[in-house]
């Protein structure tokens, strides 16, 4: 019986050594680790799962195309500016969720469930107080939902699932200032998030901040892929969302875009980040290089004298928000990362560009 076991487990390890020189020998552009492969069982759209399997999968991080540079040059960013508060009292908000490719780096394309056809969805503004009346239409194949953490509303009433092709609106006044993550709560929520279905909500204080020159809403998110992206579109690949380790880390949607389209501001600006962590899993450690933030709102709590002050990195967690404040007096290249370097490595970093300065940044 022993000497059986030990002939099946020489078999099985044999045949991963095969599955993993297969791999490595069809792999053409990803410049990664590989260490198995992954197991398309095809349980919905976009998702892959090997449920009661080994957890094998091959990284993708760090995949690059020829063209790369070109391709990032000619990506328009993500528009990061904060947009104004719609007049009136209620705040109307018609989001139609999309099954879309998009890019989420140079030349990797990834299948994803976009709110308003992109990720994240749209930035939504609203002053305390306002009503935010949300209509979600399901343009897609499966039912989806959107579930606001700026609302305090029975979830069972309000983020119910939406069949495919049908509508759907509920009404909440926005009583709490702050920056939160507004998601998909559809099951399984994480396949929801990581396939793109997030954003950010602002609620401006009833008691003004001190106005901005410049306002930036940045969301941050993971990204999981069952293929390189270079050839037809990745997908989800469950078993890596599951134990957080993803291929690209991202500030809105798309790898360091802000590399190559930095935000802008002038010397003494007072510039103002609203960052939401979409997650789905990772924390993003908020920092930014060669100054310190002037002023932390921990979890978007604009509450005057609940501020932090004179603080180098804030943690953001997944499913929260924090908005930070920063004046830099000299013109420069100042980066701005999760300082939970990984993160950086996987794409999740961004240039405010200070004045017109000579040179270049150094992350
Ligand atoms: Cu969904
Ligand atoms: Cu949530």
């Amino acid at each position: 019986m022993k000497a059986l076991l030990a002939a099946a487990a020489i078999a099985i390890a044999g045949a991963l050594a095969l599955v993993a020189s297969i791999v490595a020998a069809d792999r053409t552009t990803a410049g990664s680790n590989t260490v198995t492969t992954t197991i398309d069982h095809g349980s919905m759209p976009g998702m892959t799962s090997a449920a009661g399997e080994p957890a094998r999968s091959v990284s993708y991080a760090g995949t690059s195309v020829d063209n790369a540079e070109a391709l990032a040059k000619a990506h328009r960013p993500y528009p990061a500016a904060l947009p104004p508060v719609p007049a009136g009292n209620v705040a109307k908000v018609h989001m139609v969720l999309k099954d879309v490719t998009i890019e989420i780096a140079p030349g990797i394309k990834y299948a994803a469930w976009g709110f308003q056809g992109g990720v994240p969805g749209p930035i939504v503004h609203v002053r305390q107080g306002q009503v935010v009346q949300m209509t979600l239409t399901n343009g897609g194949a499966i039912p989806h939902s959107i579930d606001f953490h700026a609302a305090r509303i029975a979830p069972n009433l309000a983020f119910v699932d939406v069949d495919p092709g049908k509508s759907f609106t509920f009404r909440f006044t926005a009583n709490d200032p702050g920056v939160f993550m507004y998601h998909c709560g559809t099951k399984p929520v994480l396949a929801h998030i990581a396939n793109g279905m997030y954003g950010a909500i602002v609620v401006d204080p009833k008691t003004p901040l001190a106005p901005a020159a410049k306002s930036y809403v940045l969301v941050a998110s993971e990204w999981y892929l069952n293929a390189p992206g270079t050839g037809k579109p990745a997908q989800l690949d469950l078993n890596k969302a599951r134990s957080a380790t993803p291929d690209w880390a991202t500030f809105n949607g798309y790898a360091r875009q802000y590399v190559d389209h930095p935000l802008t501001a002038d010397p003494g600006d007072l510039v103002r980040f609203y960052v939401v962590d979409a997650g789905p899993s990772l924390t993003t450690a908020f920092h930014v290089v060669g100054t310190i933030l002037d002023k932390v709102y921990p979890d978007g709590d604009m509450t005057p004298g609940h501020e932090l002050t004179g603080v180098q990195t804030f943690d953001v967690p997944a499913g929260g928000g924090a908005v930070f404040e920063v004046k830099i007096g000299q013109a420069g290249m100042y980066p701005f990362v999760s300082h939970a370097f990984a993160s950086v490595d996987m794409g999740q970093v961004g240039i405010l560009k200070v004045g017109n300065p000579k040179g270049s940044a150094s992350h």
